[in-house]
């Protein structure tokens, strides 16, 4: 029998400030019991007669597919919508779009630039509205990365994770915020250009500190990844901010994720794991590093025994499945 809080009827998430802590830990719980439902081999129904739309301004692997895989899994439909194939945003308004598109749909999982559009849709469409990444938060990859941590080392409970890299973007914002709500220490290591952003870190510290545990900053990454158990980095240039490849990539060169600032943590035999949000730069193959040879990440660390980064991109179904069972399914259906 499948567990989750009532209170998760009907919900959008926007960023992970839409739930109480216990309403996200419970999502990751959900998503665990629906991962272990499918190894199973169990197809449900749980989603039967749901509709969801897919609205796309950015690229997307696992987002995308995770989406359209989470809900067929559970008898239902996605339709991925692109700038180009919708009039959204050009000939007609993000307010009208949300009100076509939820009279037609169960849900909309949003992929784009601004908050406010994702903010939009779900003020107009009446229907739940996900967050599938904007410029300021990625919603959805952290709660992945909670499961992913949670079954790698059997609980969240006295965990640091250290992220690396640019520490003001999507998933460093929501990476933050998911740490202080389940009481994980979080430190973020980045130059002081890239500092989180004041307010955000600021409402992230009220969390944690009602949980318990605290957040800190560090332009130095070997001395904020002292102690870690989660390594974490990030592109550094996200998408959008193309224009700022060549600045980013001369800020960030201290804080690639190599070997030695794994062994900078002091738990290297110990419990220790290395997550990235993907895609990833990890070796001087791509189109886009081969000039410059920027990396976040060694391809000896992302190979590692301390990489999870495939279960974590795997959790992304799991967890994504999860929020839309949690906010569409009719429980006396299952
Ligand atoms: N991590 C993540 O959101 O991946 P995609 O951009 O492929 O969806
Ligand atoms: N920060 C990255 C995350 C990609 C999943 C970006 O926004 O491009």
């Amino acid at each position: 029998m499948l567990n989750w809080m009532d209170s998760l009827r009907g919900r959008s998430l926007m960023r992970l400030a839409s739930f109480t802590d216990e309403e996200m830990l419970d999502l990751i719980d959900l998503a665990a019991q629906l991962k272990e439902r499918r190894r199973c081999g169990v197809r449900g129904n749980l989603l039967e007669r749901k509709n969801i739309a897919l609205i796309f301004e950015k690229s997307s692997t696992r987002t995308r597919n995770s989406s359209v895989i989470a809900v067929r899994d559970e008898g239902g439909g996605a339709e991925y919508l692109t700038r180009p194939d919708i009039h959204f945003g050009k000939k007609e308004s993000v307010k009208d779009t949300a009100r076509v598109l939820g009279r037609i749909y169960d849900g909309i999982l949003f992929r784009g630039f601004s908050q406010k559009t994702c903010e939009e849709l779900a003020e107009y469409s009446g229907v739940p509205v996900w967050n599938g990444l904007t410029d300021a938060y990625h919603p959805t990859q952290i709660l992945a990365d909670l499961l992913t941590v949670k079954e790698t080392f059997g609980s969240l409970r006295d965990c640091t994770v250290a992220y690396v890299g640019d520490g003001r973007n999507n998933v460093a914002n929501s990476l933050m915020m998911g740490c202080a709500k389940a009481g994980v220490r979080y430190v973020c290591c980045t130059p002081k250009e890239l500092w989180p952003d004041e307010a955000v870190l600021a409402e992230a510290e009220a969390v944690a500190g009602k949980n318990g545990v605290d957040i800190r900053v560090f332009d130095d990454p070997r001395k904020g990844v002292k102690g870690a158990n989660v390594l974490y980095t990030d592109v550094w240039v996200s998408m959008g901010e193309e224009a700022k490849t060549a600045e980013r990539i001369r800020m960030l060169r201290p804080y690639q994720v190599n070997m030695d600032l794994m062994r900078a943590t002091g738990n290297i035999g110990g419990k220790l794991m290395f997550l990235h949000c993907l895609p990833a730069f990890h070796d001087f193959n791509t189109e886009v590093t081969k000039d410059t040879g920027a990396l976040e990440v060694t391809d000896e660390v992302f190979e590692s025994k301390y990489s999870k980064v495939f279960d974590e991109s795997e959790n992304r179904m799991h967890t994504i499945k999860a929020l839309f069972v949690s906010a569409l399914c009719d429980r006396a259906e299952i």
